[in-house]
């Protein structure tokens, strides 16, 4: 039998294993994959190389609309370009870190890159994970399932610390809780879990539970079809 396309949406704040944890969820289903925080990142930078005042709500929402964002959905392989130029390397720059909650926080930001989150997830034939902030409450408010990822803020910053390079600890958790901070008190859809979203709690998980946790979910969701 054919199997039922499934469209699933996975939030909560950074290092709570969200990116690894969509990937692996998707490669193992035969899903699509989508990073929007990627594309946050991505617009942020643009804002940055262009010479726009980050500090200035308006000036970002004058430029909201020039940079041309493309994300290539392949789990194994995930991709991001803006105007046509690799991306990937660039955005995870501490730099686009600490500029991406102000950028993102800009409503006209939201609505365009919304649209281009939805516009993905619609062309997905097979099915998606989205991972992000706001997708279960937002974007996807229809997803077949709804994940929210949450961990104690030492286990995440002990997590993200391992990805930075040369990274302190205590400046690492600092800046994280920082960012959550200005991503859940933001007006226009903050990071929330959604009613209908099922909440795990990553902290004494690894990483390889965590991800049959989710694939058993949609599998049950898929089954219920
Ligand atoms: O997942 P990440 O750390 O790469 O996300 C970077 C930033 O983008 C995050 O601090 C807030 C913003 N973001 C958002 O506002 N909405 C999303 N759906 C995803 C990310």
């Amino acid at each position: 039998d054919t199997v039922e396309s499934v469209i699933v949406a996975i939030d909560g704040p950074s290092g709570t294993g969200k990116s690894s944890t969509s990937k692996a969820v998707a490669s193992a289903l035969g899903l699509s994959y989508l990073d929007t925080g990627a594309q946050y990142r991505a617009i942020t930078w643009w804002m940055i190389t262009n010479g726009i005042d980050v500090a200035d709500p308006d000036a970002i929402a004058s430029a909201s609309g020039k940079p041309v964002i493309e994300s290539g959905t392949d789990p194994s392989a995930p991709t991001i370009t803006v105007d046509g130029l690799d991306a990937s390397g660039p955005i995870r720059a501490q730099d686009v870190t600490s500029k991406v909650s102000a950028v993102s926080a800009v409503p006209e930001v939201r609505t365009r890159i919304t649209e281009l989150q939805r516009s993905i997830a619609k062309a997905a034939e097979k099915g998606i994970v989205v991972e992000g902030r706001d997708i279960g409450t937002t974007v996807l408010p229809d997803a077949d399932l709804k994940i929210f990822l949450t961990a104690s803020p030492e286990a995440r910053a002990a997590r993200r610390s391992g990805e930075i390079k040369g990274s302190d600890l205590t400046t690492t958790r600092e800046a994280l809780i920082k960012r959550d901070a200005a991503d859940s008190s933001r007006k226009t859809s903050p990071l929330a879990k959604a009613d209908d979203a099922v909440e795990v709690d990553t902290t004494d998980l690894t990483l390889p539970q965590v991800i049959e946790c989710v694939v058993t979910l949609v599998e049950e969701k898929r089954a219920a079809k």
